[in-house]
């Protein structure tokens, strides 16, 4: 096993790219892999260490991606397997690796395995998906997939249901079989030797699934598939992987980020995501998000993986509405609110993450429903329209959580389709680009890209960053989300006030005396008041 002390993801930080969004070169209104590599030296610029890629592979895009035709191709709307490479010599150039994005659960219906495994119970294919006898119309039992409907696809040449978690398109692959697992390790080591330097992987941990017993994170082979896998490829090179698990808990983080390397490096967890989700409800059920629970939330991760795990850090990804629109002020306050999430988030021990466009403060957007392009915004409008939800409801949910948010095109500039695209974009840009975009802010030395660019390059700087213990202070202030962070020789202070309103910050300190690393807003009258959404970053050596 190779241990995971000093791995250079620990004071990396990692810049996601949903690759459809982000930048087109060719003008087909698509973001492409030649888009990426002319952005890298604004990616060199924030001074991240690697991209995540989204899937790129090729794909019906059904879910954008996430339903892979070929694992081992590139889609021709992102480019060609020799861009591929180019853009991962390209970043190499700039000092970035690339992180690709491995959807193990499932594969596309129309990849090459399930097309066979379709045909017949003989099909040497067939065992490699999960499939459960039953009448037609009578599926085996009343699981839901997670964009709607039955989790369960009735085919008639086998008389047989396949199993998917997610859209109909999206066939669950079948762990228990070997030959599968084998497959899987093959096709990782072949992108291992193409150079990358890391994965990500989509829900994996759904893909040790009992669906008889109803049971989809957390199967009980979780840990042993995880492990073999681990043990097959990932711990031959000096890979960054990451887990995406929105049934992780601390304790079961602990083992797949287990500093002896035995699983991944680290996992997405989302309890301080869904805070506001309520139980037996679905996301779209809104209800208040809930500040003590946050801090609680966090700080819990915090301290409980110190020393026998690694977090990730990230508020936003291609899933979830922009952090700004969230947890901050989206108006007035916009910029100092973007700034001041960054620093809270930055100040932790873990590696960040930071989505495209997160670094300008990019907004949620409100579009008219045939806007959306979707498939989990689609499948839901219809479902709540026709069990009677009003029309308001549902566009309520969907400004608030639909994944379009994050997904609308990346606002370079004030020209034409912010300079995304010179054809029309698949999805419209957001209309707030003339006023948010890179060039303006790289511009600005007060922007909210500068203040990224400086929490990038601090974690670089003190190690304090990367090893210092965590401490939550003022659990019960309703205002401030105060931390302190302490290693050996060095000592650091993360105060942000969460809200739009100017408060004295109750806790006693030399602060005179230590050092200002950063603050969202020139010194005031009074240092002991916070103004709306200021934070400050203090230090000091002990
Ligand atoms: C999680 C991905 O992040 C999401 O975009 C996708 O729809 C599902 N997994 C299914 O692959």
């Amino acid at each position: 096993m190779s241990e995971q002390t000093n791995k250079w993801w620990k004071s990396a930080v990692i810049y996601q790219i949903y690759p459809k969004s982000f930048q087109d070169s060719n003008g087909d209104g698509i973001g492409d892999l030649n888009g990426i590599i002319q952005r890298l030296d604004y990616l060199e610029n924030l001074g991240i260490d690697a991209i995540w890629l989204s899937p790129v592979y090729r794909s019906p895009q059904d879910d954008n991606g996430y339903d892979i035709s070929d694992y081992q191709d590139i889609d021709p709307m992102f480019g060609t397997l020799a861009d591929m490479e180019r853009l991962i010599e390209e970043a190499g150039k700039h000092k970035i690796r690339i992180i690709m994005d491995l959807v193990l659960n499932h594969s596309s219906d129309e990849h090459f395995w399930f097309q066979e495994a379709r045909k017949s119970r003989e099909n040497p294919y067939h065992d490699y998906y999960v499939w459960r006898d039953g009448e037609e119309g009578t599926p085996p039992n009343d699981m839901k997939a997670n964009f709607g409907g039955s989790a369960w696809e009735w085919v008639p040449e086998v008389k047989q249901y396949y199993f998917h978690q997610f859209s109909v398109k999206q066939p669950d692959l079948n762990w228990e079989n070997p030959k599968v697992r084998k497959e899987i390790y093959r096709m990782i080591q072949w992108w291992i030797d193409k150079g990358v330097g890391g994965f990500r992987l989509d829900v994996i941990d759904q893909i040790a699934k009992e669906p008889d017993k109803k049971i989809t994170a957390n199967g009980p082979r979780l840990h042993e598939f995880i492990q073999e896998m681990s043990r097959e490829v990932f711990q031959k090179g000096d890979l960054i992987t990451v887990g995406e698990a929105w049934g992780a808990n601390p304790k079961n983080a602990k083992l797949y980020s287990n500093p002896d390397g035995s699983e991944f490096s680290m996992v997405f967890q989302f309890e301080h995501i869904c805070l506001d989700q309520q139980p037996g409800k679905e996301k779209w059920d809104l209800a208040p998000l809930p500040f003590l629970k946050l801090k609680e939330t966090l700080s819990r991760w915090q301290t409980a993986l110190d020393g026998c795990g690694w977090n990730s850090l990230f508020w936003n990804n291609h899933d979830l509405p922009r952090i700004v629109s969230r947890w901050g002020n989206d108006k007035e306050y916009r910029v100092e609110s973007a700034k001041m999430l960054a620093v809270l988030l930055h100040g932790m021990q873990g590696t960040p993450y930071i989505y495209q466009g997160e670094e300008l403060g990019m907004t949620n957007v409100k579009y008219s429903i045939g806007e959306y392009r979707d498939i989990e915004i689609r499948n839901m409008y219809e479902e709540r329209k026709r069990q009677g939800y009003s029309e308001e409801s549902v566009m309520r949910s969907i400004y608030a959580k639909g994944r379009d948010n994050a997904r609308t095109p990346m606002q370079w500039d004030d020209s034409a389709n912010a300079g995304f695209s010179a054809g029309e974009p698949w999805i419209k840009v957001n209309p707030n680009y003339p006023e948010i975009n890179a060039k303006a802010e790289l511009r600005d030395p007060d922007s909210v890209f500068m203040c990224y660019k400086k929490m990038v390059a601090l974690r670089k700087q003190y190690p304090v960053f990367v090893d210092g213990h965590f401490e939550l202070l003022l659990p019960e202030d309703d205002t401030f989300f105060a931390y302190a962070r302490r290693n050996e020789g060095e000592e650091l202070y993360v105060i942000c006030n969460f809200f739009g309103r100017e408060t004295a910050l109750p806790l006693e300190e030399n602060w005179e005396e230590m050092e200002l690393l950063y603050s969202n807003y020139e010194p005031g009258k009074d240092a002991a008041v916070y103004r709306p959404y200021e934070a400050r970053m203090y230090y000091r050596k002990r």
